[in-house]
């Protein structure tokens, strides 16, 4: 894995590198990938070349943010100057800031006015906005409309409904010839995403936020047990043995596909799925993910991306005018309108053409407004260690290693001597 990855730093940074002087590009940005994230990044820095008469390489990153991150730290850490603009995840800014700009000494004091609060104080790091929002995440429920109609089925909101339907969904379609129906596919794998997947879970029962906002240790509890345990009783069941390697992208196939009743996602899936190559094109419904068990609540983790410039940028000036571009309200709208990007401006929810677009907005928005957060903020720069400590655990239990009354028990352990030496 480690020699994978740096393996993949260096061809990107070397690539980047041979291209700019082959084309003698001014900057050079890194995108993701997943979706029409990659599409979408062209497009915008192409609209940015035409305005403002200057040329950008435009590299991808690997899908799984837990590699995009191994990346950039080895990118960072080697003080190169080949990647002008990064697009860095939400939970990021606390761990990479030393090696970013102060986006408002470039760009002004009002540079992310509009913007939502939380985010831009998400980005600010003693003082300094290291990142421009880009767009917004949360994890909400995608469901096929017409079979549960066909089975008399209203949108579940408790877990236990969700796999109740779910199974009696998927039995029934089997039944009648599609053996590869599944009830429920998400984020199995062992990386940031299944820490998203779980800290919904855990959140739903009211078992807390893994860490909580003063930085005290609070997933050993009996609440983060049993939803960890009901999460691992639909492998096998509901879900796929295969979702334990799933990412994002995996999960939509097999629902875009056709063969599953349930599916956690991102809002980019629902662009895709609605797509004209989608087996499932107005089939599918969005609504916020299930609940808990008694007492429980909805808990939508919050996601998203943001537009940095790396400090060791030869023309931070320029990066930062592309990044403001980028992540302005023209540029929010097409991403929002034509792939289902949440934008960061809140003017945008009131914006009929999205709301066209994409209903969910509208009707979804006090989720979008109320996510959960990762515990990166308390967590700091050991973030990254806390987030593994967390995917791993929960990958231990889906996969039947460990239960969750166990799970949580070692991961505090684990948690706490991390506090001990880092926040
Ligand atoms: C999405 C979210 C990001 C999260 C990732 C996990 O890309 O926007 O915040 O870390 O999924 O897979």
């Amino acid at each position: 894995m480690k020699k994978t990855l740096i393996t993949a730093a260096i061809a990107l940074a070397s690539t980047a590198g041979i291209t700019s002087q082959a084309h003698a590009a001014d900057l050079t940005i890194s995108c993701g990938a997943v979706g029409a994230e990659l599409t979408l990044c062209q497009e915008g820095v192409a609209a940015w070349e035409e305005k403002t008469g200057h040329s950008v390489d435009v590299v991808s990153t690997p899908n799984s943010s837990t590699e995009r991150l191994s990346l950039y730290q080895q990118i960072l850490s080697a003080n190169s100057s080949d990647i002008d603009v990064m697009q860095i995840d939400v939970v990021w800014p606390g761990l990479l800031a030393n090696h970013l700009l102060d986006l408002r000494e470039v760009l002004g004091d009002d540079a992310a006015a509009g913007h939502f609060d939380a985010i831009v104080t998400n980005n600010t790091i003693d003082d300094r906005l290291v990142a421009m929002p880009w767009f917004t995440d949360a994890g909400v429920l995608y469901y096929r409309e017409d079979l549960l109609e066909k089975y008399g089925h209203t949108a579940p909101e408790t877990w236990q409904e969700m796999t109740d339907i779910a199974r009696e969904i998927k039995d029934a379609e089997r039944t009648e010839g599609n053996n590869r129906m599944q009830g429920y596919v998400f984020q199995g794998r062992a990386y940031e995403g299944l820490t998203v997947n779980a800290l919904e879970w855990v959140a739903s029962f009211g078992g807390g936020t893994v860490v909580e906002a003063d930085g005290e240790v609070s997933i050993n509890n009996q609440h983060a047990a049993e939803a960890l345990d009901l999460a691992a009783s639909w492998i096998g069941d509901i879900s796929p043995d295969g979702v334990l390697n799933y990412t994002e992208e995996e999960a939509r196939g097999v629902f875009q596909g056709g063969n599953a009743v349930f599916m956690r996602n991102w809002p980019y899936a629902w662009a895709l799925a609605q797509s004209d190559d989608s087996d499932v094109r107005g089939k599918v419904g969005v609504t916020q993910l299930p609940a808990g068990g008694e007492n429980g609540q909805s808990a939508a983790g919050l996601g998203g991306w943001n537009l940095a410039v790396s400090r060791y940028s030869d023309n931070p000036e320029l990066a930062a005018d592309l990044v403001a571009f980028l992540t302005g309200e023209e540029e929010q709208k097409r991403r929002a309108i034509q792939s289902s990007y949440n934008p960061t401006i809140d003017a945008l929810y009131q914006d009929e053409e999205v709301l066209e677009a994409v209903p969910f907005f509208g009707t979804l928005y006090e989720t979008f407004v109320n996510a959960v957060a990762r515990p990166s903020a308390p967590t700091g720069d050991a973030y990254g260690r806390v987030s593994n400590a967390f995917f791993s655990t929960s990958h231990d239990v889906l996969s039947g290693t460990k239960d969750g009354t166990q799970a949580v028990a070692d991961l505090e352990a684990e948690l706490a001597r991390l506090k001990r030496r880092n926040w």
